[in-house]
């Protein structure tokens, strides 16, 4: 099983070092533009197997994609990240013509690949991929909900010192500040959060999770590549091994939820074909309205991008 991660920075690099570790695939290939960076990193994970044993092999190449040739997988992280100060919108123009050329690149070597974008915007990158690839829904997608959930969740753990594994929850909506954590939706090992935190603790804790990738931008002075990495490559997990797990994922709604063709993040269970089944919750009314103003702000994105070319 062959898989490709474009992008070999903080987040491309982190992913293709857990699928290796992990042994989630037996061989990943690493591209970037810069010339020799993939090359070096993929060399370098490679080096690590025999003091992590593991015996994926990791290749890297600059720009050349016959390398990539047959993947079952992609994951798309190239592109630029968010500095202090910047949305993750303020990235659209550029990124977006990075993950058409890449796209286009991908689909001529791996036509049967599922696609999964980590670029940002997130929602709107994934909508590009789709674009680009013609790819159904079920093919192209984008990750930001595990990522989100892992935040809300880390908190949690914390706020109630409780280990993180027994905390589940499920966030939908786009990858910004309108995403919307579900607390209706999370339980600590089957117990609903609400029977043990405060509602303000918990208010405040959902403020810390959408705003969770900008303070991480703040402390650093870009965006953060451990949490991401490791959750596209979960993602890619669930695919090649065909778990059928649930994971909230960036997908366009054909109805679901009473939205259409927008790009958001909904629970789905992922397995060998992609997305293989949309869920749809029985949202309350507080619920649904949070939604729409989530799926208002990434149309507006969405429409950017339409006007663009
Ligand atoms: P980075 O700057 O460390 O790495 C990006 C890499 O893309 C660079 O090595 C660059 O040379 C490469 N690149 C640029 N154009 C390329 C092209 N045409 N072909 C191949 N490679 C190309 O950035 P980082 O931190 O890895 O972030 C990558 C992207 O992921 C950013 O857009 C960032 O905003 C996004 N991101 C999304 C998250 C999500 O939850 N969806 C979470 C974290 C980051
Ligand atoms: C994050 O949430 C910036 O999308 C990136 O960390």
């Amino acid at each position: 099983m062959k898989v490709t991660v474009v992008g070999a920075g903080n987040v491309g690099a982190t992913c293709a070092d857990v699928l290796a570790y992990r042994e989630i695939a037996n061989e990943v290939i690493l591209v970037d533009i810069k010339d020799g960076l993939a090359e070096g990193k993929a060399l370098d994970v490679w080096q690590k197997a025999p003091i992590n044993l593991y015996d994926t092999r990791t290749v890297g190449a600059t720009n050349d994609y016959s390398k990539t040739a047959g993947s079952s997988v992609v994951v798309i992280t190239s592109g630029l990240p968010r500095k202090p100060g910047m949305s993750r919108d303020d990235l659209i123009s550029t990124n977006a013509g990075i993950v058409k050329t890449v796209t286009e690149n991908v689909v001529a070597h791996s036509p049967d690949a599922i696609i999964i974008v980590v670029s940002n915007p997130l929602d709107v990158m994934t909508y590009q991929a789709h674009l680009t690839s013609g790819h159904d829904r079920y093919r192209v997608m984008g990750m930001a909900g595990i990522l989100d959930t892992a935040r809300y969740r880390a908190f949690l753990a914390e706020a109630l010192d409780v280990s993180p594994k027994d905390i589940q929850a499920v966030l939908m909506g786009g990858h910004g500040d309108t995403m919307v954590p579900l607390p209706r939706y999370t339980t600590v090992a089957g117990i609903p959060v609400t029977e043990l935190i405060d509602s303000e603790k918990l208010q405040a804790i959902i403020e810390r999770t959408k705003k969770g990738g900008g303070e991480l931008v703040k402390l650093m002075g870009t965006s953060a590549w451990y949490a991401p990495g490791s959750a596209a490559a979960q993602m890619v997990e669930a695919i090649v091994r065909d778990q059928k797990r649930i994971f909230p994922v960036c997908i366009e709604l054909q109805g679901e939820y009473g939205i259409d063709n927008t790009y958001l993040g909904a629970p789905v269970v992922l397995g060998k074909n992609g997305v293989e089944k949309v869920i749809e919750l029985d949202l309350d009314d507080e619920e649904k309205a949070l939604l729409e103003i989530s799926r208002g702000h990434v149309k507006e994105v969405m429409d950017v991008l339409d006007n663009m070319s």
